[in-house]
């Protein structure tokens, strides 16, 4: 009788064990998550991001831009381009700037986020300019798919072109394919209008346009995917899966000892 009780408990803990375990994963899964979303929340920038702002500046775009930000003969000023400017500029390769010509290359990121954040930091110290936006902002859960289209076709598609890939402007210089813009990029591109691309203020464009804007460019580029696994970005997506790999590992091997213990 007690040994028949005592063996049938083994199922019933690994049930539990199992609910633990998957307990515990989407407890640690919380908190790398918010743990990301938090430092981009709408900027506080503190005095020591905007120091080591200001050493970057004056290494990597002080030569062009000049020591206090004002601009040269060959820069313009960045006194209330705001910290979304530097996100955006930086953060598409565009800057630093590597030898003045008419419109900025995309090329490799050299700076990491945090280092953008330093300098936006600083920038947005100089005076006031568009914010770089929160994660809250970037929420396109909610956004209407098809308002965005619309919105893309009436104030995006004439430069961008319909399904966003980019085209020829009649001043010599080209829009960019928008495949590889992130919904970050997109919104930053909107508020500080990178070159010839006019500002599209939160008066224009309210911030749930935006956002609905965001969500159809989203779209084009799940379409121009062709297929298969896409593991270049690490997002979300992969974080979470790599927790619950990692959280189901560790609940097996403690199924497995239980087991073990219990013979
Ligand atoms: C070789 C010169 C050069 C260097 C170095 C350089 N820039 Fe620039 N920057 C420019 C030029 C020229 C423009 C204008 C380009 C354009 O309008 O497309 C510009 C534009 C910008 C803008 C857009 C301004 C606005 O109001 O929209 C920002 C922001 C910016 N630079 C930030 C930086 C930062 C940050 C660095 C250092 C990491 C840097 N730049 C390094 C030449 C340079
Ligand atoms: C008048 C033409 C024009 C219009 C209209 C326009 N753009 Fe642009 N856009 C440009 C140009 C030019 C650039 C490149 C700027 C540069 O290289 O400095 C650009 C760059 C961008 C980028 C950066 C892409 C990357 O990966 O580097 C994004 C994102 C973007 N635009 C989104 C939009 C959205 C969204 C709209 C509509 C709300 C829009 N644009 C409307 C001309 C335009």
């Amino acid at each position: 009788m007690n040994s028949m009780a005592a063996r049938r408990r083994h199922p019933a803990t690994l049930v539990v064990m199992l609910l633990l375990g998957l307990l515990v994963t989407g407890v640690i899964y919380a908190a790398v998550d918010s743990g990301t979303s938090a430092q981009a929340a709408d900027q506080k920038w503190s005095e020591t991001q905007v120091e080591a702002g200001k050493k970057l500046f004056a290494e990597g775009c002080s030569s062009c831009h000049g020591l206090g930000g004002g601009g040269s003969s060959i820069a313009p000023t960045l006194i209330g381009s705001g910290a979304a400017a530097v996100d955006f500029q930086v953060s598409t390769g565009r800057m630093p700037l590597a030898a003045p010509g008419s419109q900025a290359p995309v090329k490799g990121v050299i700076y990491s986020q945090a280092e953008i954040d330093a300098m936006a930091a600083w920038v947005a110290s100089l005076a006031p300019g568009p914010a770089v936006p929160s994660d809250a902002m970037l929420d396109t859960s909610k956004a209407d798919l098809a308002m965005g289209g619309e919105l893309f076709r009436t104030n995006c598609a004439q430069c961008h072109s319909f399904a966003g890939k980019g085209g020829a402007l009649s001043d010599g210089t080209a829009a960019p394919t928008l495949m590889n813009a992130t919904p970050r990029q997109i919104y930053t591109a909107m508020v500080t209008g990178p070159a010839s691309m006019p500002v599209f203020s939160n008066a224009t464009l309210t911030i749930e346009d935006k956002q609905s804007i965001i969500k159809w460019i989203g779209s084009l580029q799940a379409n121009d995917n062709p297929g298969g696994l896409s593991l270049s970005r690490l997002g979300p997506v992969t974080e979470g899966l790599f927790v619950w790999i990692v959280g189901l590992g560790a609940l097996i091997i403690v199924a497995i000892w239980i087991g073990v213990k219990a013979k």
